[in-house]
């Protein structure tokens, strides 16, 4: 019904699909059969006309943030646009971390109509947009296995099971194209569960957190889709906030552990590699998806990977991301790599270099 596909906000007065959108969550369909989207990814909220099949913005202007109560909702800013409801009148009402804001059906101006933005809850018995509303997420999260796709599951799975393999090997780990944190803090997570003491072992993630910075011919070609400004997110000061909460729980939280490095990590990481004389890489882990960046991640870290050590790409014969295996095939001698995969995960390959 919407969407081409293909991650990005594109379309709008045009066919939705033919219009793109960005991790789309929540949708509802108002009384006329107009289906709305929690186009999660994009800040927004999107309409699908049940009658032409146009997609059009209703809310949020793009950026991410919390604004513009009181006037039009398509110029307000929203955070986090998850989950849509509508009510008899059509006014429509979007949840958006820790308030539920509302659109209302004839003017289009929106307001906050509950909760106060803290993740606390607080407030019964007062005015709703006094009240703290968000604590429904951290039970959630508690019980996360009953939430959380199977996917996502498995990819944590995929993590547990390459981390086990450099647990007896010296080095650091580093994480090639971070996005919103998944793997690096899964790493993170994994290290300070199995190997508490372990205090050389750090944590780096490369990432512009502004999308591709460009996208070159090898990526492009075959079913290549990537294009520029893809993946851009938010992240970087939330991750910096977590991994500040995550020294707090763990042995040695006094020693640094994870390290983030924002920016073009084809400069970065060479930059990175000149820096710091004692690095060792236990394991490299390729999710730029792209040509370039992989390439000099490949040049300049393997060399300071030993023997035992573990090479891991997240993209290799995809047919959609045609630039990280020719990477690895102008970089390294393929045939003297065994490049294994989990049975039960259809992304990762991993090689253990010797
Ligand atoms: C597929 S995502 C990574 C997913 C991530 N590993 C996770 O756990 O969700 C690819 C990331 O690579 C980053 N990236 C691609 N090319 C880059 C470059 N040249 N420099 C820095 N980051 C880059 C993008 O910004 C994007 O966040």
């Amino acid at each position: 019904m919407a969407g081409t596909g293909t991650r990005g906000y594109s379309g709008d007065g045009g066919p939705a699909t033919s219009a793109r959108v960005y991790d789309p969550h929540g949708v509802a369909i108002d009384a006329q059969g107009n289906l709305f989207i929690g186009d999660f990814g994009n800040f927004r909220v999107r309409r699908v006309d049940a009658s032409t099949g146009i997609i059009t913005t209703v809310a949020g202007n793009g950026k991410y943030g919390y604004s513009g109560d009181g006037g039009p909702a398509t110029q307000a800013e929203l955070r986090q646009p998850l989950g849509v409801a509508l009510d008899r009148s059509g006014n429509l009402f979007v949840s958006d971390t820790y308030r539920i804001r509302r659109v209302d059906a004839a003017s289009g101006m929106i307001t906050t109509v509950a909760g106060n933005g803290t993740n606390v809850v607080t407030g019964d018995g007062g005015p709703a947009t006094e009240a703290g509303i968000g604590i429904a997420i951290e039970i959630k999260l508690e019980n996360f296995p009953k939430y959380v796709r199977r996917q996502h599951l498995k990819r944590f799975i995929a993590m547990y099971e390459i981390f086990k393999l450099i647990l007896p090997v010296k080095g650091s780990i580093v994480e090639c194209g971070v996005f919103r944190g998944f793997s690096v803090m899964a790493w993170a997570k994994l290290s300070t569960i199995l190997e508490p003491e372990n205090l050389t072992r750090r944590i780096y993630g490369f990432d512009s957190f502004g999308g591709f910075p460009s996208v070159s011919d090898a990526d492009r070609a075959g079913a290549g889709v990537a294009a520029p400004g893809d993946f851009q997110t938010t992240s970087y000061q939330e991750l910096l906030e977590l991994i500040r909460v995550y020294d707090q729980d763990r042995f040695l939280g006094h020693l640094p552990k994870v390290e983030l490095i924002p920016g073009d990590a084809s400069i970065t990481i060479p930059e990175f590699v000149q820096r710091n004389t004692h690095l060792l890489v236990s394991l490299l882990f390729l999710d730029f998806d792209l040509y370039e960046p992989t390439k000099v991640a490949l040049e300049q870290l393997v060399p300071r990977m030993p023997r035992g050590a573990v090479l891991a790409f997240d993209e290799l014969d995809n047919p959609s991301w045609p630039g990280e295996t020719k990477a690895l095939l102008d970089s390294l001698p393929l045939n003297r790599l065994k490049i294994q995969r989990l049975e039960w995960d259809p992304y990762v390959g991993y090689a253990i270099l010797d």
